[in-house]
């Protein structure tokens, strides 16, 4: 991993899709609906567990020690959070099953299951889609539930649904590719699965470069690769053929960034290897924001700030 590490040495590249995008003036995002899993799920497990999990070390419902990346994202940017992820979540429900708790025994809904299922139920009045970015963020479920799933064909699930969106009238939508699950404190001591899922990871930004690339073909390039986001209106009232923009951003090469000694001392992190948390969840420690990791999974929120404000940019 450390290869690619130095091959993707610039941490917050973007790279972008859109058709036609026109900036117009005035125009801003109102809402911020959010498909994911822990790292971005602010209490829909909590709820479904009664409030059991996340632990009470937790903050309030999330899978970290305070506010997670899109809630950085909205408040940055004035926007109204709408929350579909589930922690444990996987990119289809069909394909592998996703699970949450502590015994791992609640089954929660994959990214196209939060699509038919919770979105579709009450979805966005179509004058506001126009308005509405649309958040896609799955990292690493699949692999976890099922260590032989193929990265193509997560990459698939989460193209499929972008599709669907699509369909159901999204027309600003913002992909969170992949970050090296080989790094995350679970693994650490066993190189041997730690590097399974980093090969995996590997697979699955290959496969991301593939899917950036269909999906231009279908709904065009941006006109800013750095900021897709930044002043683009579409409007749906207006069109007659609805105008799709879709960024990505690039996990990986931000926590590569974090990684490497100067920055992290500079962000005072000074362990990025083990969890705050301990793997067992018996220990908390005192100093979270030394950590990389609040658990054997998650970034603390330390790192969700950083992430959060990175990715404002790109609005
Ligand atoms: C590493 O993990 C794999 C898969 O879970 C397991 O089969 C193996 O025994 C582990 N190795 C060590 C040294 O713990
Ligand atoms: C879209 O266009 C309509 C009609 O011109 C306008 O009323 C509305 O505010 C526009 N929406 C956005 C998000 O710009």
């Amino acid at each position: 991993m450390f290869n690619i590490a130095s091959i993707v040495a610039v941490a917050l590249a973007a790279a972008t899709v859109t058709t036609e995008a026109k900036p117009v003036g005035g125009c801003h995002f109102d809402n911020l609906l959010v498909f994911g899993d822990s790292y971005s799920d602010v209490g829909n497990v909590y709820k479904l567990s009664k409030g059991a999990w996340p632990l009470k070390a937790y903050d309030h419902g999330r899978f970290t020690n305070g506010p997670v990346w899109t809630e950085h994202v909205a408040r940055n940017k004035h926007l109204k959070l709408k929350n579909y992820a589930y922690g444990g979540a996987t990119t289809d429900s069909k394909f592998v099953q996703g699970y949450s708790g502590a015994a791992s025994d609640l089954l929660v809904p994959g990214f196209i299951q939060q699509i038919d299922q919770l979105y579709s139920s009450k979805p966005i009045p179509k004058k506001d889609l126009a308005s509405s970015l649309f958040v896609v963020d799955f990292q690493g479920n699949d692999y976890f539930f099922d260590p032989t799933a193929s990265p193509v064909a997560v990459v698939q699930n989460i193209e499929n649904g972008i599709k669907k969106l699509v369909k159901l009238g999204a027309q600003n939508i913002l992909v969170v590719e992949n970050f090296d699950y080989g790094i995350i404190p679970y693994f650490n001591g066993n190189a041997t699965i730690a590097g399974a899922f980093t090969q995996a990871a590997m697979a699955q930004l290959v496969a991301y470069k593939d899917l950036e690339q269909r999906l231009a073909k279908e709904y065009g390039r941006p006109s800013d690769s750095k900021h897709p986001f930044r002043g683009v209106c579409h409007n749906n009232s207006k069109d007659k053929k609805p105008k799709v923009t879709i960024g990505y951003y690039k996990l990986n090469n931000l926590l590569n960034h974090i990684r490497q000694p100067k920055v992290s001392k500079h962000l005072g992190i000074t362990d990025i290897v083990l969890g705050c948390v301990s793997n067992d969840y018996k220990t908390v420690c005192k100093d979270a924001g030394k950590h990389l990791f609040w658990d054997a999974f998650h970034p603390t929120a330390k790192v969700h700030k950083v992430l959060g404000d990175a990715i404002t940019e790109l609005i």
